[in-house]
């Protein structure tokens, strides 16, 4: 970059695959902003601003501060290169957190790919409700019902350091995945994935059980943002018929997996909080409280054995 804030001279030669953002002329940052935000709002994607802002941060190295001082500064025609299948990835509707393969979960990173659901800032209401419960003193063991990324494991072994999990799911992938973000958080020795139907292939007591089963009515899927229908993978969405199939399955010979004075948190999906409470009453649980999400949604059953 030179004084003037120029990134570096752009070749004049006009290449194809970068024809689309610039018509073969140099472009500049401020213009390149603008041009992504008209074509993903012109495409769909609920948040234009933030997702080119994100992009051009993720690809090319200017955060916003570089957006709004500097808005003229000449842009690389090898960096517009760099940046082209991001941006028609985003056009097709692809969110951003898969394209580059990355979501942060409750202050931690995770690597993301197409055998995991990318986690949801509505989960970490499951991760705060956990907190919350054993506040006066940490749990020892966790298990977490269709893992995926790991997410909600990893963020409760990252808080409570003395504790050991295991994470379960019938995804192969989703497990090699858990497996390495369990390592990139630093907490792989405390952290066991196994291949399992649920809980099918265990038999200790937790203290803890987390789960955010598949619970969209399989009706609904169709109706489900493109960013979800299609790059979520479906056996983490789909819940059966009524949405609840899962819940039935888990809810069934769990008893035997809680400990007498452990708890169970199991996100749910719009308007199904009572139905999980009840099925669980059903299974000879009680709910201790159900948790609402930033948005005021009840987002979280909590049970645990018996009466209250
Ligand atoms: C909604 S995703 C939740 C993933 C992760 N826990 C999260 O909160 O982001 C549900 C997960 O359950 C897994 N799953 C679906 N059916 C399962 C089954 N029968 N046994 C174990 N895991 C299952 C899916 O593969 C998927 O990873």
């Amino acid at each position: 970059m030179d004084k003037n804030g120029i990134v570096r001279a752009v070749q004049p030669k006009t290449h194809e695959k970068t024809e689309a953002l610039c018509g073969g002329e140099p472009v500049t940052l401020g213009a390149l902003y603008a041009r992504m935000c008209a074509a993903f709002a012109a495409a769909g994607v609920k948040t234009p601003d933030l997702d080119a802002r994100l992009m051009i941060e993720r690809r090319l190295g200017f955060g916003w501060g570089d957006l709004i001082a500097r808005p003229e500064t000449l842009v690389e025609e090898s960096a517009l290169e760099a940046l082209e299948p991001d941006i028609r990835a985003r056009i097709g509707h692809m969110p951003v957190s898969r394209i580059y393969g990355e979501r942060e979960f409750y202050g931690l990173p995770f690597r993301i790919d197409a055998h995991t659901l990318d986690p949801r800032p509505d989960s970490e209401t499951l991760v705060d409700a956990a907190l919350k419960a054993f506040e006066s003193g940490a749990p020892e063991t966790i298990l977490d019902l269709g893992t995926g990324s790991g997410c909600l494991l990893i963020a409760l072994l990252a808080r409570w350091e003395g504790a050991r999990g295991i994470g379960v799911d019938r995804q192969m992938g989703a497990l090699e995945m858990a497996r390495k973000n369990a390592a990139r958080n630093g907490v792989e020795g405390r952290a066991l994935f196994v291949l399992s139907d649920w809980h099918a292939a265990l038999g200790a007591g937790f203290d803890v059980i987390v789960a955010n089963p598949p619970y969209i009515p399989a009706g609904d899927i169709a109706n489900l943002a493109p960013e979800v229908r299609n790059f979520d993978p479906i056996p983490a969405l789909e819940g059966g018929e009524d949405g609840l199939q899962a819940y039935k399955k888990i809810f069934s010979g769990l008893g035997g997996l809680l400990k007498p004075r452990g708890r169970g948190f199991f996100e749910v999906g719009f308007g199904q909080a009572e139905d999980v409470g009840r099925l669980a009453e059903d299974s000879g649980f009680s709910v201790r409280g159900v948790h609402p999400d930033l948005a005021g949604i009840p987002r979280v059953v909590e049970i645990s054995h018996g009466d209250k």
